[in-house]
């Protein structure tokens, strides 16, 4: 959608994956807080987004109220703080009767609570789709944005369709991004199954990008280096990066994760292109299970990024071609290993590189002469 904002994907922290409806003023101060103080904010993630729960019913004039037993100040204080720490803040809602918890949903309110967001300064809304009277999203989804845009204040706009109607073929000029998937768990398979379902590549690009949900590391529920493998994916597939831990008390192994600012960066590339699957293998045993996959996407300057999966239970060797890559196989290229955070090789026509059970290899090639 071009209005302006998201022409990188966003970043920031969103309530659901790690409260829930356990959300309230209290812990949105102390998250804003340590947004900046952990430096979170200065690696990229400005957005601090509620989920659901935040609102409990409407006015006699039909103004969306906050829950007043957990947010008594209400939304401006938060948005005004968020902002003089330098953050933005979001708000969410459901394109539907009710939201997914029961509370009030903005079907046939959408201009009234688009004014009220942007009478409050919020800068994001995430629009779920429960409760939605089978009407299809194609017609429920555009009504929001029109309100969004006729107030003249830039919020980002994300679909949470969850996939169903296929949001890629339509989504691109009605939202900044668009959930491709049904709801992320804390663990392997289902941010494996998310990655494997999320939306083609071409369709993606600066202002409109494919969502497979939001983060889960810090969460507890996968090991070191499956977060990091789940990171890798959402960095080169140019996904969302919005963290949901507890971030007022996050181990070093998970700042490590989200503050890797070389992936970041690759998430941010200004081409705003998603990497690819350039291949993959099936195990010997079981052909219906993926083994391996090689995912490789270009970057500015004409560099790339080339991502090794390991999807078994043991260590393996997994290697590349530039054949395969479509690039010249006479071209040279600096190899760095941006979880190493080292040049490793240099190669010319072909990279190969040991991987351990649920890692995932991302390099970068930069071409070298
Ligand atoms: C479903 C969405 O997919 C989740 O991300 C979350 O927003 C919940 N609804 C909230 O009820």
């Amino acid at each position: 959608l071009d209005n302006g904002v998201g022409k990188t994907p966003q970043m920031g922290w969103n309530s659901w994956n790690g409260y829930h409806c356990g959300i309230n003023q209290e812990l949105i101060e102390q998250v804003i807080k340590s947004m900046v103080s952990t430096g979170l904010r200065d690696a990229g993630y400005k957005y601090v987004n509620l989920d659901d729960c935040w609102q409990l019913y409407r006015d006699p004039n039909g103004t969306i109220v906050p829950d007043p037993t957990t947010f008594p100040d209400g939304i401006v204080p938060l948005v005004e703080m968020a902002h003089s720490n330098g953050l933005l803040f979001g708000l969410y809602s459901d394109a539907g009767n009710e939201t997914c918890q029961g509370r009030p949903g903005s079907l046939g309110y959408e201009t009234i609570d688009a004014n009220t967001y942007a009478n409050w300064g919020v800068d994001y809304l995430k629009y779920d789709n429960c409760n939605n009277d089978h009407i299809r999203p194609q017609e429920r989804y555009p009504i929001m944005r029109d309100a969004l845009n006729a107030t003249g204040h830039p919020i980002f706009y994300s679909i949470c369709e969850w996939g169903r109607h296929h949001p890629w073929t339509w989504a691109p000029d009605v939202g900044n991004s668009w959930r491709t998937t049904s709801d992320i768990e804390d663990d392997w398979e289902k941010m494996i199954y998310n990655w494997d379902h999320n939306g083609p590549y071409f369709v993606a690009g600066p202002g409109a990008w494919n969502d497979p949900d939001m983060l889960e590391i810090g969460n507890g529920g996968m090991t070191f280096t499956e977060y990091k493998t789940h990171f890798s994916l959402w960095c080169i597939g140019k996904s969302p990066l919005i963290i949901g831990c507890d971030i007022n008390n996050m181990s070093s192994e998970t700042i490590e994760i989200l503050m890797n600012t070389e992936l970041i960066s690759v998430n941010q590339d200004p081409l705003g292109i998603q990497a690819h699957k350039i291949r993959e293998v099936f195990l010997k045993d079981d052909p219906s299970i993926i083994g391996e996959q090689v995912w490789f996407g270009p970057l500015i300057n004409n560099q790339y990024v080339l991502a090794l999966l390991n999807r078994k239970q043991d260590t393996t060797t997994i290697s590349v071609t530039w054949q395969e890559l479509d690039l010249n196989p006479n071209q040279t290229y600096m190899i760095r290993d941006l979880w190493l955070h080292q040049n490793i090789s240099i190669s010319t026509g072909a990279f190969q590189a040991s991987v351990q059970k649920h890692e995932t290899i991302v390099v970068q090639m930069i071409p070298y002469y």
